[in-house]
């Protein structure tokens, strides 16, 4: 069970259920037991090998009122939950992200999900490399039901990292398991995947980019994010954040030299410059960094302030050297 942002004023409440039988409607309310809304979604379940996954539910709620908490019950019956809505719109007003990489299933993940929960925050972004499943698809299951406490109060928007792959040529479609259990809203920012999108809240619009996606001039990924940086109006949202996995700058020893890392930032770092973007955030290696302000591998004033967070805590450890 996660909820997520579902373009302005609206929300998505996702969850599995292993009954196929249970409705995607979701019963809301501003106050507990009193949930006199419902909305209507759809439900997904998809065949991995010899796996058949359960019904993933996505239902949208709104419009909602700004930093409300709204209670809500699943598939018409079962325990009531509650979900706090971000901040309004608007310049100045303050907005406080958690921001993770690389999380996986572990002691370590639990740390780092205490923490995250213990500072508190209005909206979690997490920059790819979810569940380690890594093609077991079970693994899938038990990543959500981990997640379930933490990502069903708070928005959590997610970008996909390698381990979200998961192709099997002629077999089993890259993306499978994170496009159907971790559907963000592409379509509300007029992208054409779930494997890159934007959104805006409070003063702040964020640029979720696919690192594992076309990224060269004449992609579908490139032309949206063109298109969408075109829109940003920086009176609205003065700031600029990006995120994606594999980072850009890395001193780390850990996945040098990678096409997405290198290829990518050839692509589109220009792009980005020219739009003052102020952070871009990455996971991928397991560690933090974060550099000065940077443009062509020069220190620049009107450069990206670049931040590695793939230190979420996974079963592969961190990368020290
Ligand atoms: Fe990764």
């Amino acid at each position: 069970m996660h909820v997520s942002l579902a373009g302005p004023e609206y929300m998505k409440v996702s969850w599995m259920t292993a009954d196929k039988s249970v409705p995607a409607i979701v019963e809301y309310g501003t106050q507990s037991g009193n949930l006199l809304q419902k909305a209507t979604g759809v439900s997904k379940s998809y065949t991995f090998l010899t796996y058949q996954s359960g019904q993933m539910h996505h239902v949208k709620l709104g419009p909602l009122l700004d930093s409300t908490t709204y209670f809500y019950r699943c598939g018409g019956f079962g325990p009531e939950y509650n979900f706090t809505t971000p901040p309004p719109s608007g310049p100045s007003v303050p907005i406080k992200f958690a921001v993770v990489g690389d999380l996986g299933q572990t002691d370590w993940t639990a740390s780092t999900l205490q923490h995250v929960a213990a500072q508190g925050y209005d909206v979690l972004l997490f920059a790819g490399d979810l569940s380690y499943a890594d093609y077991i698809q079970p693994r899938w299951d038990t990543f959500g039901q981990m997640m379930s406490p933490y990502a069903n109060y708070k928005p959590w928007m997610v970008t996909h990292g390698n381990h979200e792959e998961e192709q099997i040529p002629l077999l089993v479609k890259s993306f499978l398991a994170f496009n159907t259990r971790w559907e963000m809203p592409y379509n509300e920012s007029g992208s054409n995947s779930n494997l890159y999108y934007s959104f805006e809240v409070a003063g702040v619009h964020v640029l979720m980019l696919g690192s594992y996606a076309e990224f060269d001039s004449s992609s579908a990924q490139y032309k949206w994010l063109q298109a969408d940086l075109a829109k940003v109006d920086r009176t609205k949202t003065p700031w600029l954040i990006a995120m994606l996995h594999a980072p850009w700058y890395n001193s780390n020893t850990a996945h040098q030299g990678e096409t997405e890392s290198t290829d990518m930032m050839a692509a589109m770092e220009t792009l980005l410059y020219q739009h003052n973007v102020d952070i871009l955030f990455a996971g991928h290696v397991h560690a933090y960094e974060r550099n000065l302000r940077v443009y062509k591998n020069q220190l620049n004033d009107c450069g990206i302030v670049h931040i590695t967070i793939g230190d979420g805590g996974n079963r592969e450890g961190l990368a020290t050297k």
